[in-house]
């Protein structure tokens, strides 16, 4: 039954509890007068004067109440008028709770890109903390913190002294380029280093410059996920190659893509190391402007057997090859910094794309490492880890003949932070990970990672982030899991 004016205050018993819970009381008792259809759709309710006057509450009370039902769409407000009732009497307006999961499922339309991406998306077995043999990591426990929270300190100052701004800083452009052709064997000017937060904002940049829809890009197969998914959100037509003892092989009769990314120092992720004959038929059949290659030395520092092979972009005299590096796997994943040399001919369009997308890295962390390359504390810190992990290398492959080798062979890398171990028999690799992780150790299935019908079973296992006395105890582990 509808109600008069007058009534309407003799109808709302409120608890004085506190001023916010007398708003939320009110609110929800109007509403309920609205909706029972004791308020009508067009009655207006009392003014927010008469009503706290009649109430014995503050003006604030009611005209809060009033502006929550008004949001809600059961009122009309306008000021220096009384509200009018917008709704008919049953006539429920859903809550911001029951919009908010209706718009969870109901599906946005996204874009290509997002939706390629989401289809490409690999699922991340892993649990939150890291656990031993989880590939992939360097052992951050290792990396000297105080000297580098002095570098930080002063990189922190140097940054605001200087009226540089934080795209691509010349200190660290300018100790990256000397680093890389001493190391590495690259050769680059300072301007065509780009300073990114990671290897793989280096990887999205490249495919948003280059990619047009359809596009072939050939990747190693099996390979690192994150470089099929950043091409293939791009819209690339992605195509997986075969391994074999010398790396990636090119098939014969397929005509050349506009793109090929590899891991030549170390393949991800059997640590394969490509021959110089292999490199140099890659070189040779992408012709210049028509078919980039783009090189990844995520991990090219650490090398235990023989000296370490010189990159391809060295090799290159056409401008053909961008050369993608990280910080995460030399210092630690916390740091979020990574590099691209960029060919000559792309220099200028690829600064563009990078501020663009914003991916600009902090200047307090480049002039840190700046500080940190000069004062030769990052070579001192690979020569040291470097030892390290060759050292847990060959103890995790001991271990494996010794507690596995019924079951496991494994590749023995001559480089990186993990290796592969095939499966002897059968192909239950993914079975084998689940089993692992109930128990404690982490691997990561060979046949994950590849791009279309695996060939390769066996486990991805991490030796540098692992103390042998834990590697020791997850093969323990391991072998009572087979
Ligand atoms: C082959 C390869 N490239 C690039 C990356 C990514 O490095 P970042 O952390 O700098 O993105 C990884 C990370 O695991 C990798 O394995």
């Amino acid at each position: 039954m509808p109600v008069s004016d007058g009534v309407i205050s003799t109808l709302i018993d409120l608890k004085r509890v506190s001023e916010e819970g007398l708003v939320a009381q009110l609110t929800s008792q109007l509403r309920g007068l609205i909706v029972a259809g004791r308020v009508g759709k067009g009655r207006a309710l009392p003014s927010s004067r008469r009503l706290a006057k009649d109430l014995g509450v503050s003006r604030n009370t009611v005209t809060y109440a009033f502006e929550q039902l008004a949001a809600e769409g059961y009122l009309a407000a306008s000021h220096g008028r009384r509200p009018v009732v917008t709704v008919d009497g049953g006539e429920r307006i859903e809550g911001a709770g029951a919009v908010a999961s209706r718009a969870r499922s109901s599906r946005p339309r996204l874009s290509p890109w997002a939706s390629k991406l989401k289809q490409t998306d690999w699922p991340m077995s892993y649990q939150a903390s890291l656990k031993p043999l989880r590939p992939g990591h360097g052992d951050a426990r290792e990396f000297p913190n105080e000297i580098w929270a002095r570098c930080l300190r002063r990189g922190a100052v140097r940054a605001a002294r200087r009226e540089l701004g934080p795209v691509n800083r010349t200190r660290l452009r300018e100790a990256l380029a000397h680093y890389l052709a001493t190391s590495r064997g690259v050769r680059a000017t300072t301007d065509q280093i780009l300073i990114l937060p990671s290897a793989q904002a280096a990887l999205t940049l490249i495919a948003a410059v280059l990619i047009t829809p359809g596009d072939d890009v050939w990747v190693e197969d099996p390979g690192y996920p994150g470089a099929a998914a950043a091409f293939r959100a791009s819209g690339a037509r992605v195509t997986g190659m075969k391994l074999d003892e010398q790396g990636m092989q090119r098939m014969p009769g397929m005509a050349a893509p506009k793109l090929i990314f590899m891991t030549p120092s170390h393949q991800h992720p059997t640590g394969r190391l490509m021959s110089l004959a292999r490199r140099t038929e890659f070189l040779g059949s992408s012709r210049p402007g028509k078919t980039w290659i783009v090189e990844d030395d995520y991990d090219g520092e650490f090398h235990y057997d023989s000296r370490p092979v010189p990159s391809l972009q060295g090799l290159d005299a056409h401008g053909r090859v961008f050369y993608v590096g990280t910080f995460s796997k030399a210092m630690t994943s916390d740091i979020r910094l990574g590099y691209l040399v960029v060919p000559p001919a792309l220099v200028s369009t690829l600064e563009i794309a990078q501020r663009h997308i914003g991916l600009i890295a902090s200047s307090h962390v480049q002039e840190a490492l700046a500080e940190f390359i000069a004062d030769g504390h990052f070579l001192a810190h690979l020569r040291r880890v470097r030892r390290l992990y060759h050292a847990r290398r060959d103890h995790l492959v001991e271990g494996l003949e010794r507690h596995l080798g019924e079951v496991l062979t494994a590749e023995i890398p001559s480089g990186g932070i993990q290796l592969v171990a095939r499966l002897k028999r059968g192909r239950a690799d993914q079975a084998a990970v689940k089993r692992l992780v109930e128990a404690g150790v982490e691997t990561r299935a060979l046949s994950s990672l590849a791009l279309g019908r695996p060939r390769d079973h066996g486990l991805l296992l991490g030796f540098a982030a692992w103390r042998e006395n834990e590697i020791s105890a997850a093969l323990r582990t391991m072998a009572s899991c087979f």
